[in-house]
């Protein structure tokens, strides 16, 4: 039997595209998506689809063995605004998700393990504009410290045992497809969808707060390539720093405007602001471009032009 590809957390905003990309290029058959519960028809009619709880070691390991699984992509998690509503339980997935996996490459069981981190690394005491691949990593969401503590597990496995695993710190991800769940970046998803179906937006932060972002199609690219990329590219194994655009509110407010001329956005920030506040403005992406040829392709004009077209045809679907 082929060697095959498992996603776990598939029907997330990240996994639901990545699992139809693999898809493209590997072959249906090649790839399994996999999730605590079902997903859409486009995502479970289009390959092997499987239901399994990332905290289930054993679950994980029978799905690997029956379809010869050799390459994960750990996709589950709780993000960084309901892993402050649900800590322990953000602690218990995001962690005990990431052993089961590389326990199983440690174990020669699978072969090369893909783990998101997050810009939420960072922290207050972080330098916030053009922030550095090594820097001070103080992050106060729990969110923050499972990545955190996950990346130096990433390091410890492949420096002790080995393990071909890698890592990208994901901005916030702009997408029309899957809406992404409990993140505090995810205003600049929600923004779309109000701006076409009602007009205006209530945005849960700040007009100026700037946080790194990025449009799915180059999230995508990314997760990729540095999977594609030759093992011995792949300098750091914590996580790399990605960058693609940083904005505001404001500015991507303005945006929406060029297509809705009386888009209307006000402002209430609530709990997330903190959040926003304590990471980077912007980062230093170097060592992803030296090491395995990162580069984005949407900057926030051809970003909004995509995401107001896609979504105007998808709420047309509906009417
Ligand atoms: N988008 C994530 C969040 O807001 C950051 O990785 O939690």
């Amino acid at each position: 039997m082929n060697s095959k590809v498992l996603i776990i957390g598939a029907c997330g905003q990240i996994g639901s595209e990545l699992t139809q990309r693999l898809r493209q290029l590997y072959g249906a058959d090649a790839v399994i998506a996999s999730d605590i519960r079902q997903c859409n028809d486009e995502l479970m009619d289009s390959g092997v689809f499987e239901i399994l709880d990332a905290t289930d070691f054993q679950g994980i390991k029978s799905c690997v063995e029956k379809y010869n699984v050799k390459t994960v992509y750990l996709m589950a998690a709780l993000l960084s605004a309901t892993g402050e509503k649900f800590p322990e339980k953000a602690w218990d997935l995001n962690m005990n998700s990431l052993f089961h996996v590389l326990n199983l490459a440690k174990d020669g069981i699978i072969d090369k393990v893909f783990w998101p981190s997050s810009i939420a690394v960072f922290g207050p005491t972080t330098p916030q504009t053009y922030t550095p691949q090594h820097t001070t990593m103080e992050p106060t969401t729990v969110y923050g410290i499972t990545k955190q503590v996950g990346e130096r597990w990433c390091e410890y496995y492949h420096n002790k045992y080995g393990v071909d695993v890698r890592s990208i710190r994901y901005p916030g991800i702009i997408s029309w497809k899957t809406m992404p769940g409990g993140g505090t970046t995810d205003y600049a998803v929600e923004i779309y969808h109000k701006a076409i179906k009602n007009g205006r937006y209530e945005c849960f932060l700040s007009k100026d707060t700037e946080l790194p972002m990025m449009f799915m199609e180059d999230a995508i690219d990314a997760t990729v390539n540095i999977m594609q990329a030759e093992s011995k590219n792949i300098k750091i194994r914590s996580s790399y720093n990605l960058a693609a655009i940083s904005f505001t509110p404001s500015q991507i407010a303005k945006s929406i405007t060029f297509h809705i001329p009386d888009f209307k956005m006000s402002y209430t920030p609530d709990f997330r602001q903190a959040i926003a506040d304590s990471w980077p403005k912007s980062i230093d992406a170097s060592k992803a471009r030296e090491d395995w040829g990162w580069n984005h392709r949407y900057n926030l004009e051809t970003m909004t032009d995509e995401m107001i077209r896609q979504l105007k045809m998808k709420y047309q679907e509906n009417i």
